[in-house]
């Protein structure tokens, strides 16, 4: 049997320790691995080498992907994808494992369209894959960020500012409510709870009258421009206002230990699927146990998540 992977759509810390574990498992297995370079554009470019145990050393503790990443919109076209099928064909590769997000995803269901098999393994640090309650990177980021805004709270409280600051996580909210649980932040705006600027005007009167020194603001990003909302607080409410967007510092650093050992369990898992006869399937975590679900329900079918909202609303 001979495997390939790839890494594809924006990085996550804890990808290395994926590639890692999918290419140890797949030599403690006698089984041919071989890595793609740059996502899909590799695949569609021939772009594949054999790995080996030594080309994986000194890297579970490194963010990014050794492989490298990239978006490929045209992995819609039926034509695109037939040519990668023939590239896997021409080596005489049976299957392949993708890390990435949604976007990752549906190009692994494009492949199986086409008679090829795939596992997906979920690493985006938005943690926007439904049927998996965490994916690969999102608590790393979540350090990063939570680190930043301590950051800024403590300048925030030396100069009795409001900090308003804008998290990412594309459409999903999860990055920015849980940046917000743990870093105490008075308000948390994001997909899940609408924008509604005159009910955070008055939230951030209400606490200035209370005489709060400083405030923080969790902003999704894709919600409002946060330096147009600080200045509304700045005119409104006497509140001295700072906007930050933390972006893409988020992606990057050393993946945590949570990244780490959730990427090297669904590595094993990955190769395992195969090796069992599976295809067609994503790995996903109930906190860090590994299960597995088809590729299109694990798009589609939420799983209940903690609703942290409401926690919020008793912690401030
Ligand atoms: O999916 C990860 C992510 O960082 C999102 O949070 C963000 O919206 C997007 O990627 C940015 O994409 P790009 O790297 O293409 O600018």
């Amino acid at each position: 049997m001979k495997i390939a992977l790839l890494t594809s759509g924006g990085d996550a810390p804890g990808m290395n320790a994926a590639i890692r574990a999918v290419v140890r498992t797949c030599i403690y297995h006698d089984i041919e691995v071989y890595g793609v370079r740059d996502g899909y554009r590799g695949l569609v470019d021939g772009d594949i080498k054999q790995l080996y145990s030594f080309d994986v050393g000194q890297m579970i503790d490194r963010g990014g992907t050794i492989l490298g990443s990239a978006r490929l919109d045209s992995f819609k076209e039926e034509k695109v994808v037939a040519k990668a099928v023939k590239n896997l064909r021409e080596r005489n590769i049976d299957a392949l494992i993708t890390i990435g997000g949604d976007g990752t995803f549906k190009g692994a269901m494009a492949l199986e369209k086409q008679g090829f098999k795939t596992i997906g393994i979920p690493a985006t640090i938005d943690n926007d894959i439904n049927g998996s309650e965490y994916t690969i990177g999102f608590f790393s980021a979540l350090d990063t960020s939570m680190e930043a805004i301590d950051k800024l709270r403590d300048t925030s409280f030396s100069h009795q500012r409001c900090t308003v600051v804008e998290v990412m996580g594309r459409d999903c909210g999860d990055l920015s409510i849980y940046s917000g649980i743990a870093c105490g932040a008075e308000i948390v705006v994001t997909s899940e709870t609408g924008y509604n600027e005159s009910a955070i005007l008055k939230r951030v009167q209400k606490a200035k009258n209370q005489g709060k020194r400083h405030l923080i603001i969790v902003v999704a990003e894709h919600i409002t421009d946060v330096k147009e909302l600080a200045g509304k607080i700045q005119e409104n409410t006497g509140y001295d206002a700072r906007a930050t967007v933390l972006g893409y510092i988020q992606r990057g650093g050393s993946p945590s230990a949570f990244d780490r050992v959730l990427a090297s369990k669904m590595g094993i898992r990955a190769v395992e699927l195969l090796k069992e006869g599976h295809h067609g399937l994503a790995t996903v975590s109930r906190g860090l146990h590994v299960d597995s679900m088809t590729l299109s329900d694990v798009l589609t079918k939420e799983i209940n998540k903690p609703d942290l909202y409401e926690s919020l609303q008793k912690l401030r």
